[in-house]
C-alpha cells in the first residue's frame, strides 16, 4: 500500500492532553487514528451508521462525494466502462493491475472451466416455494457451495486454495443467477459454454431457450450488461462490502462470507433500491404520471414514501455511475426500438427532483440504483432479479475487499458500546415477583 504521511492531533480530555497520529491518504483524505484511545483515554468513540468513521485503510477504490469521484485502483470509472471489460475489471480489482493480453487469457480460460455448477445444486432450487425472491435463493445457493468444497472452509487454506475458492465463486455465480431465472420460468437450465465469453455466456444461459439452436446474445446487450457490471463492480465500504469485511475477519469460508454480502446488498436502502425504483416508477405510472404528487410526497416528513434510487451516504453531488447508465439507458433502449414510458417518468421525476429546494438542500441527487433497472427490464430480466444482478456486478468488489482485510491480517471486527440499559438488580424468584 502506498505510504501515507503522518503528523499528530491533541484531544484534551477531562483536563489532559492526549496525542494521537493523522494519517493523510494518497488522495488527501485525512483520519485520526484512534485505535489506541481506549487504552490510553478510557473513552470510546460513538459513531452511530459509521458516518464519520473508517474501517480500513484500502488501496482499492476512491470515491470523492462532493465531486462525483469514482476510481478503481486509480482508473476513472467512465474510462473502465467504456473501454475494459467485466472480467477485466474484475482482475484488476483483485490484483491490482489491468491485465495483459496473456494474463487476460489465463483467467478468462480459468474462469469459463469453473462454470459448471454440482448438478445437485439443482435439488436445492426444488425446495424453494415458486416466485420467490433471487436473493434468497442466491444467499443460499452460494452458502451451499461450501458443502460441496469442504476444503474451504479450512481458514489456514494455503494461498492456491483460496485463489481457486475466488475463481470458483466468479465463474458459478453467472451459472446460480441464470439457474435462478430459468426456475422462476419453470424451464430446464442451459448449462454454461466454455466457448463464449463472461457475459455473452450468462445470457446465454438466461435467455437461451433449450429448444432454440440459434440463439446469440445481442452484441448492445452484451456491451450494456459488460457496462452494468463494471458500474456495480466495487464501491468501497458500502453496507454489503462492510459485511464481507466484518464476517471474514472472523475467518468463515468465502463463500459464507459472500453469502453475508449477498444479504446486506437485498435491503431496500442498499441494492434492494434498483427493485424498489421500478415499482415506485411503475406505481407513479398507474397513479397518472403526476410527478410532482409523488416529489411532495418524498418531502412529507409524516409520509413513509422516499424517492427510490435518490440520495447517497457519500456522493453529495451526481453519483458519476448514475450518469453513465442514464446515457446507456438511451442508446440501450433506442438501438432495441424500446419505447419505456417509465424512462420518461424517470426523467420528469429527476428534473423536478433537481429543481426543488428538499432535494438540493440535502444535495439528493439519482444514484447507480435511479435508471439501472429501466436497462434491466429492456435487456428482459424480471424486477425482482435486479439485486441478484447487483450482487452478480459487486462480487469481485466484495472479493477484492475481503481479500485485501485477510492478506492485512485484520483482527476480528468487534466495535464496542455505550450501555444505557439497567443498572445492577437483585433476582427476585418468579414466584415471589410482582
Ligand atoms: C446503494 O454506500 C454505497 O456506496 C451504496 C451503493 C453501492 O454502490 O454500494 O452506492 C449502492 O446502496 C445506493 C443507495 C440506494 N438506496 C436508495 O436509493 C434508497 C433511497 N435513498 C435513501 O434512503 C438514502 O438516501 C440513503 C440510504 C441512500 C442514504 O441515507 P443517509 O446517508 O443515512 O441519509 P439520511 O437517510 O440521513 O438522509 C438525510 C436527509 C434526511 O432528511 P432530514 O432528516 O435531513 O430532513 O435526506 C433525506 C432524509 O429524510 N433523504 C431523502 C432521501 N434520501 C435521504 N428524502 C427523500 N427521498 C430520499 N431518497
Amino acid at each position: 500500500m502506498p505510504d501515507i504521511k503522518a503528523q499528530n492531533c491533541t484531544i484534551t480530555l477531562d483536563g489532559n492532553n492526549y496525542e494521537f497520529p493523522v494519517i493523510i491518504g494518497t488522495e488527501g483524505e485525512k483520519a485520526i487514528d484512534i485505535s489506541k484511545l481506549r487504552d490510553t483515554t478510557g473513552y470510546v468513540t460513538l459513531d452511530i451508521g459509521y458516518k464519520n468513521t473508517g474501517a480500513t485503510k484500502s488501496a482499492i477504490t476512491f470515491l470523492d462525494g462532493e465531486l462525483g469521484i469514482l476510481r478503481h485502483r486509480g482508473y476513472s470509472i467512465e474510462d473502465l466502462a467504456e473501454k475494459a471489460n467485466f472480467l477485466e475489471v474484475a482482475y484488476l480489482l483483485l490484483r491490482g493491475e489491468l491485465p495483459n493480453k496473456e494474463q487476460f487469457e489465463d483467467f478468462d480460460n480459468s474462469v469459463r472451466h469453473h462454470t459448471l455448477v454440482n448438478e445437485d445444486l439443482q435439488n436445492i432450487f426444488k425446495t424453494f416455494p415458486t416466485g420467490s425472491h433471487p436473493m434468497g435463493q442466491l444467499i443460499a445457493m452460494i452458502s451451499s457451495l461450501s458443502a460441496y468444497y469442504p476444503k474451504a472452509l479450512d481458514p489456514n487454506r494455503s494461498a492456491e486454495a483460496k485463489s481457486r475458492t475466488v475463481l470458483r465463486l466468479l465463474a458459478k455465480m453467472p451459472t446460480i443467477c441464470a439457474m435462478i431465472y430459468k426456475k422462476r420460468l419453470g424451464h430446464p437450465v442451459v448449462y454454461p459454454s466454455n466457448n463464449l465469453d463472461y457475459v455473452s455466456n450468462f445470457l446465454n444461459m438466461t435467455f437461451k431457450h433449450v429448444s432454440d439452436s440459434d440463439y446469440q446474445p445481442d452484441p448492445v446487450v452484451v456491451d450494456a450488461m459488460n457496462k452494468l457490471l463494471i458500474l456495480h463492480a466495487d464501491h468501497e465500504q458500502n453496507c454489503s462490502a462492510s459485511t464481507v469485511r466484518l464476517v471474514g475477519s472472523s475467518q468463515a469460508n468465502l463463500y459464507a462470507t459472500i453469502a453475508a454480502g449477498v444479504a446486506a446488498l437485498w435491503g431496500p436502502l442498499h441494492g434492494g433500491a434498483n427493485q424498489e425504483v421500478l415499482e415506485m416508477l411503475e406505481l407513479i405510472k398507474a397513479d397518472g404520471g403526476n410527478v410532482q404528487k409523488w416529489v411532495d410526497k418524498a418531502k412529507d416528513k409524516n409520509d413513509s414514501f422516499r424517492l427510490m434510487g435518490f440520495g447517497h451516504r457519500v456522493y453529495k453531488n451526481f453519483d458519476p455511475r448514475a450518469k453513465i447508465i442514464k446515457k446507456t439507458c438511451d442508446d440501450v433502449l433506442n438501438k432495441l426500438g424500446i419505447n419505456d414510458p417509465v424512462l420518461e417518468i424517470a426523467k420528469k421525476l429527476e428534473e423536478a427532483a433537481l429543481t426543488d429546494s428538499y432535494f438540493v438542500e440535502r444535495k439528493l441527487y439519482p444514484n447507480v440504483d435511479f435508471y439501472s433497472g429501466i436497462i434491466y427490464r429492456a435487456i428482459g430480466f424480471p424486477t425482482e432479479m435486479f439485486t441478484a444482478l447487483f450482487a452478480l456486478g459487486r462480487l469481485p468488489g466484495w472479493i477484492a475487499q475481503w481479500q485485501e482485510m485477510a492478506e492485512e491480517k485484520q483482527p476480528i471486527g468487534r466495535p464496542r458500546q455505550i450501555y444505557t440499559g439497567q443498572m445492577p438488580r437483585t433476582f427476585i424468584p418468579r414466584g415471589e415477583r410482582k
